[in-house]
């Protein structure tokens, strides 16, 4: 991935984090994918009163995107103000790999650091079916 799309990618999720519903963990998170067509579509986490309802970041922005009618993810990015970058969810994660080609950089950026890892390194050994309904 070049470093111009990565900075698009962060910059659009640090744009959006400012949307961010998180009145109960006062943490706001932005998320940004880049899908198989070139465009951006970008996520924040959006909590309910009914804590369990809670969708993160990351969730939003793939199903506005699958919803947009893309089937393939490239990448994410992640932005958080934290001492350290902040890494998807198990559930994010496994959502990820489902629209993931062949693997996909999921990077997180938090003030001036930004780190990058593979899908792969985040979920070794993930669960999916092929296309014909076998695991692969
Ligand atoms: N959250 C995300 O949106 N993405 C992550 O990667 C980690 C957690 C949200 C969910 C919840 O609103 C808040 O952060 C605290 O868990």
């Amino acid at each position: 991935m070049d470093s111009g799309t990565i900075g698009r990618l962060i910059e659009a999720a640090k744009e959006v984090r400012k949307n961010a519903y998180a009145p109960f963990s006062g943490f706001k998170v932005g998320a940004a994918v880049l899908a198989g067509s070139g465009r951006i579509y970008t996520g924040v986490n959006v909590e309910n009163s009914s804590y369990g309802l809670t969708i993160c970041a990351e969730r939003v922005a793939v199903f506005k995107a699958v919803s947009e009618g893309e089937r393939v993810i490239r990448a994410v990015a992640i932005y958080t103000e934290t001492e350290k970058p902040t890494w998807p969810c198990g559930a994010c994660r496994q959502v990820l790999l489902e629209f993931a080609e062949d693997d996909m950089d999921v990077i997180s950026a938090t003030g001036d650091s930004v780190e990058v890892k593979k899908l792969s390194e985040l979920l070794p050994e993930g669960f999916r079916f092929s296309p014909e309904g076998r695991v692969i």
